[in-house]
This record gives C-alpha cells, sequence and structure tokens, in this order.
C-alpha cells in the first residue's frame, strides 16, 4: 500500500480516495453536519452537498444530523455504495451495551443496514472519569466485533492524543483519527503519532468554524492564489495529508469548498501557516476541556 503521502499526490477532486490502513477507502474530503438537523431543513441542505458533489458525510449521534442524511440519501438517488457515512459513539456511550445500542439507533435514523466508519467520540466522560481506559479497551473490543459483523466497514477514534491509544488494548489500530485541525491550532503531537502509526488524520473545524475567513494572512495568500480564504484552509489540510470535514449550509459554499485541487501553496505559505499563533481554537481539550462535561458544567457552543 503507499503512503498517505504519496497517495494524497494524486488527487485530482474532493472524491479522490485515500486507502485506509485496513485497506478500504474514503473521499479525501468529506461534508461536516454538527448543527444541521432535520427540523432545521437538515434534508434539503444535504441533498444540496449531495448534489453539489459531496459522497462523503461527517455525522454522529451527538449531532441529531442522521435522519437528514438517511432520508437525503434516498431522495438523491445515489447508490448506498456510492456514499461514505462516518457516525460516532458519543463520550457516555462508552460501555459495549451502548455503544452497540447507539450504532444500532444510528443504522436507524440513516436507514442503512452499515456505515462505513465508525469512531469512538471522545476519549473520556468527564475530567473526573478514572474508568475511561477500561471504557475505551471494552468499547474497542466491541467496536472489533461489529465490525466482524459487516454494520461498521472501519474503525477509529476521535480526539485521541498519543496517551489515549495504549487504552484500547488491542492489536488492531484505529485507521481514523479525527481532531481539531487548522492554522492556529495544529495539535502537532496528536499527528506525529497518528503520521507514525499510520492513522490518517481527519480535520474537525478546518475553517476554525469560520473564525479564520477574515484573518489577514489568510486574506493575503488567497488573493495571490486567486482563491478565497475558506479554499486556502482546506487546501492546507490536503497538503498536510489530513482530510478536512468542511460544513456550510450554502450552495455557494459547498461549491466553493470543492474547488481546491488547480492549485499549491508553496513551502514558505505553508510554513506561514504552520507557524499562524494560536487561533480560533474551540477550546475544547481531550483530557482538561470536554464538552457536555458534568463535572465541570460545560457546554460546547
Ligand atoms: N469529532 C469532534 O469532536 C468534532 C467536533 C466538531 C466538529 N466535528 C465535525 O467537523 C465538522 C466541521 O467543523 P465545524 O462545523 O465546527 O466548523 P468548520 O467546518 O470549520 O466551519 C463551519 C463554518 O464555516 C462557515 N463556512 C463554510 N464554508 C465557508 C466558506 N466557503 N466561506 C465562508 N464561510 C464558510 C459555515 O457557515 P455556513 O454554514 O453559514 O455556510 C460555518 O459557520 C463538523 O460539522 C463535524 O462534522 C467533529
Amino acid at each position: 500500500m503507499k503512503d498517505f503521502v504519496t497517495q494524497a499526490k494524486e488527487f485530482t477532486n474532493i472524491n479522490s480516495t485515500y486507502t485506509l490502513n485496513d485497506g478500504n477507502r474514503i473521499p479525501c474530503v468529506g461534508f461536516g453536519t454538527w448543527k444541521i438537523r432535520e427540523n432545521e431543513n437538515g434534508e434539503q441542505i444535504i441533498l444540496d452537498a449531495i448534489n453539489s458533489g459531496f459522497r462523503h458525510f461527517d455525522s454522529a449521534a451527538l449531532y441529531k444530523s442522521e435522519t437528514s442524511i438517511g432520508k437525503a440519501i434516498k431522495k438523491s438517488g445515489v447508490p448506498r455504495d456510492q456514499i461514505f457515512i462516518t457516525t460516532k459513539v458519543w463520550k457516555d456511550d462508552l460501555c459495549p451495551e451502548k455503544a452497540r445500542l447507539s450504532l444500532e439507533n444510528s443504522l436507524r435514523d440513516l436507514q442503512t443496514d452499515f456505515v462505513d466508519l465508525l469512531l469512538i467520540h471522545w476519549p473520556k466522560a468527564s475530567k473526573k472519569d478514572n474508568k475511561w481506559q477500561n471504557k475505551l479497551a471494552s468499547t474497542w473490543s466491541e467496536f472489533i466485533k461489529m465490525r466482524s459483523e459487516g454494520i461498521v466497514k472501519s474503525i477509529g477514534v476521535a480526539n485521541f492524543l498519543p496517551h489515549h491509544f495504549a487504552a484500547l488494548q488491542s492489536d488492531i489500530l484505529p485507521c481514523i483519527n479525527q481532531i481539531e485541525f487548522h492554522p492556529g491550532y495544529l495539535q502537532e503531537e496528536a499527528y506525529e503519532y497518528s503520521v507514525k502509526h499510520n492513522i490518517l488524520i481527519e480535520a474537525w473545524r478546518p475553517l476554525g468554524q469560520g473564525g479564520l475567513i477574515n484573518n489577514d494572512k489568510l486574506k493575503d495568500i488567497a488573493a495571490h492564489h486567486n482563491k478565497t480564504a475558506a479554499q486556502i484552509l482546506l487546501r492546507y489540510s490536503l497538503q498536510r495529508v489530513v482530510l478536512p470535514l468542511p460544513k456550510t449550509t450554502h450552495i455557494d459554499r459547498m461549491l466553493e469548498n470543492q474547488k481546491l485541487f488547480d492549485f499549491t501553496l508553496s513551502e514558505e505559505e505553508m510554513a506561514e501557516l504552520n507557524n499562524l499563533p494560536l487561533c480560533a481554537w474551540s477550546g475544547e481539550h481531550p483530557d482538561t476541556a470536554i464538552p457536555w462535561d458534568d463535572s465541570e458544567r460545560s457546554r460546547p457552543q
């Protein structure tokens, strides 16, 4: 199998695929669905995304976007095997029974009998959770079981730092680690660990949730290439061999976020973006700033 760097050099569009460490393939750009909900025109937004060209959708039990995705795929007429669906098991469901139930509910809402990728959404339920290692090990072993049953094709993790991986207690490595990743918040330790172990990194919040669009450095580089700041951010992710998951509700932006393959950022531009000071960070951290941490009463925005 070619390494990810070599694979990425051959990409020509958002549906060019990486071959993962388990041999399965994944389109190199995905469509984010956080805050896309059924009662807020979610089905139409996903249908627009499919019609605009996206074939890879990132969802989660937490997002409440799965019903919209399921309905939109049916309405689009695109065969299921041409769409890549990710979902996730939330941090409060990290035990075999709850993880299985979570997937069963996701399959029902997505109107499908398998997902392409299932992720552990967060390694720890709360700062005070002292059973997190045991929970990860038992959940991961259930993930492996569900994969052998064919209801999941690939399995991975999200928001894992290097020290979380050992807790899985398995020779079967995740094929994906989905982390917050964008100029201004690069998580180099998680990045290096994943690269070293042939685990593909996915970028959540690749546009800094819109917060990087007006950054002066981004605007300068965008003007130089006659591109938008969003396109520079997504191209940056691709050149770092990280799979971006941009979310938008607007059709023009869906199209814009796909035009990433007719230009290249120079080494100098990559270095400038690599060295951007801390910015557009969500404020979340896998161990110390956990969303919906009951022991902290924190809430994600
Ligand atoms: N694993 C995790 O813990 C985790 C956490 C957070 C997110 N995620 C995943 O990652 C996905 C992406 O992250 P995100 O949704 O937080 O942030 P994002 O994709 O970085 O940014 C989305 C924001 O950028 C705007 N936008 C999109 N395209 C644009 C463009 N071309 N020009 C200007 N603005 C643009 C969108 O506005 P409009 O919608 O108004 O266009 C929206 O406000 C999520 O949807 C979710 O699937 C995973």
